[in-house]
């Protein structure tokens, strides 16, 4: 199978282990198992003896029930059986795209968003239409523009709520719109919400599958928990069809996700709100230092994250992206991805959610850079 080249990932492979400020990363500051148990209170030694003592076997097939039920509180209304956990949300939208996506299906994708939504159904035969988000519209899809690309049929539309590299978010209406377009076509929609929760207001945060019949969410333990360690994410869905085949594909390509990871999982799942609140603090307090540099910053403009841990972040130099972001990496280590992986010119995508000291030494480091371009 073709398939194009994943740029952002090919991008934090090449550089994030040297960098000395990394401010690319897009997971709130991930924790140690240790910080886990202080976090959750829970008691580590009755906990691993516990975990050491079971036989690694390929575990629940179909999910332990404790991280199932972890996974279902934080949607309104999901039974167990209608999540299928999966190698983090690279390996569930990759999954459900092969369980879904035929040759010649029509498929809609915002753009800018993660790649494997617009790359892997095009790896497999789809007809992609891209949904252009732009900073003008505070980068809200066009609602107009989608009805236009859906005329003629559409399978599946693609979304990315809150959005990475954007941070913009779609309320409840706007996805309710997008939900009444879907509906109108028969189109599922497929909603990678790796960032949802990451709020900057307090509140709940609809998911699709909340308000739709065809909706597909897609998320993992990377971002919002902080834990991208275990590799776990999952499909939600209740359409029986949207289950029913990836099932079918998910005993031919994993069987089973780990039952020492979905153990962590569940614990963490159990104790979601502590972690929640720890991350929202940091994203909140993150995304404050980062507003304040921007206004600060003579050389640079963006449109204000509303939620997520990325921001798209425009530079007035007239220097590609992959340039500026080399360049800047050797000379200073800061360390941010080019927006050309993301198909955007003259900007870099930022991830605020490390530790407060790395964001602030970095986004220091990027102003002595900008100063020093500008000059030369
Ligand atoms: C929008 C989006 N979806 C999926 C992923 C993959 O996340 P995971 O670690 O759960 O595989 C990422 C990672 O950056 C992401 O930003």
């Amino acid at each position: 199978m073709e398939i194009k080249p994943f740029l952002v990932e090919e991008w934090m492979n090449q550089y994030e282990v040297g960098a000395r400020y990394n401010i690319a990363e897009t997971c709130v500051d991930s924790v140690s198992l240790d910080e886990l148990f202080q976090l959750t209170g829970e008691d580590k030694e009755a906990f691993l003896s516990s975990l050491c003592a079971r036989r690694l076997t390929y575990g629940d097939i179909f999910g332990q029930p404790a991280f199932l039920e972890g996974i279902c509180r934080l949607y309104r209304d999901l039974r167990p059986e209608q999540v299928i956990p999966t190698h983090g949300a690279a390996g569930a939208n990759h999954h459900l795209f092969c369980s879904l996506v035929e040759p010649g299906d029509k498929v809609i994708s915002v753009l800018p968003t993660y790649q494997q939504l617009y790359s892997i159904p095009d790896s497999l035969g789809a007809q992609v239409e891209l949904l252009p988000l732009s900073p003008d519209n505070g980068f809200l899809p066009d609602l107009a523009r989608l009805e236009e690309l859906a005329q003629e049929g559409v399978k599946l539309i693609c979304l990315n709520n809150p959005n990475n590299p954007t941070g913009a978010l779609m309320s409840q209406e706007m996805l309710e719109e997008i939900v009444s377009i879907a509906r109108r076509h028969g189109a599922y929609i497929l909603c990678d919400e790796v960032y949802r929760h990451l709020t900057q207001e307090d509140g709940y945060c609809p998911s699709i599958v909340d308000l739709y019949e065809k909706g597909i969410s897609v998320s993992s333990m990377s971002k919002v928990f902080s834990l991208a360690g275990i590799r776990l994410g999952w499909i939600a869905s209740r359409d029986p069809e949207v289950l029913e085949r990836c099932l079918i594909h998910r005993d031919y390509d994993l069987i089973s996700c780990g039952l020492l990871d979905e153990t962590v999982a569940a614990l963490a799942l159990k104790h979601g709100d502590k972690l929640l609140a720890r991350n929202r603090g940091i994203v909140r307090e993150n995304l404050s230092i980062l507003d304040n540099w921007v206004r600060r910053e003579p050389h640079v403009t963006y449109v204000k994250p509303q939620a997520g841990t990325t921001a798209l972040v425009y530079y007035d130099l007239d220097i590609p992206s992959y340039d500026f972001c080399k360049e800047m990496y050797h000379a200073t280590g800061a360390f941010v991805t080019p927006g050309d992986c993301f198909q955007q010119e003259r900007c870099v995508r930022v991830g605020y959610a490390c530790d407060r000291q790395t964001l602030v030494d970095g986004l220091e480091a990027m102003s002595a850079f900008l100063a020093q371009k500008a000059k030369s």
